[in-house]
């Protein structure tokens, strides 16, 4: 169990009360990013959580983007962008989903992976799981084997991990 290790980490991620509506809890990751040697850190412990080779690593847009881009040059994967709709170039395929706060709708290019590539999904945070589950839609509908999702952050109260868990995928989050 690496929660208490991780308390190191946790101390990065600070909460603002009431945003973007109120009532919501915002963890900020704004600060780990800042601070040079925390963020080596998370990369390293998310490559280190990693089983076996993947092929890609999707991150969803926008905090998503940065983590999975900097996990995918230690495990030798590219990046498979899955982006807030209307924002890629080619043919895509969408999903609509609802999270913590509101609802939304995100794509991915139809030719972004070969069918069977092995992807690992990351974002900085998982809360009601809307979001990823969605994202796993999209990548199984591109004939894409998904089997991990990795998260900076897990809101556990909120059930998302547990419901990627009941869909067969091994989830690991650095800090709850
Ligand atoms: C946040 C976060 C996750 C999602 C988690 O993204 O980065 O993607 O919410 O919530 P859920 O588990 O309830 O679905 P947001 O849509 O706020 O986008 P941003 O990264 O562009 O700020
Ligand atoms: N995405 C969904 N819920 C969130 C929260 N409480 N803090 C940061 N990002 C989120």
């Amino acid at each position: 169990d690496l929660g208490h290790a991780n308390e190191d980490l946790k101390a990065l991620i600070r909460t603002i009360p009431d945003f973007p509506k109120p009532g919501i809890e915002f963890r900020d990751i704004t600060t780990l990013l800042l601070d040079a040697k925390g963020l080596a850190t998370a990369i390293e412990r998310m490559a280190a959580a990693t089983h076996g080779p993947v092929d890609l690593v999707a991150g969803i847009e926008a905090r998503g983007f940065l983590f999975a881009a900097a996990l995918a040059v230690p495990l030798k994967a590219g990046v498979l962008l899955i982006r807030k709709d209307g924002k890629l170039p080619g043919a895509t395929i969408a999903e609509d989903y609802t999270l913590e706060y509101g609802t939304d709708r995100i794509a991915i290019h139809a030719d972004a992976c070969a069918p069977g590539a092995t992807i690992l999904l990351v974002d900085d945070l998982i809360a009601t799981g809307g979001t990823a589950r969605a994202a796993i839609r999209l990548l199984r509908k591109a004939g894409a084997t998904v089997t991990q999702a990795q998260f900076v952050v897990d809101l556990p109260d909120l059930g998302g991990a547990d419901r990627l868990r009941e869909d067969g995928i091994e989830v690991s989050a650095l800090v709850s």
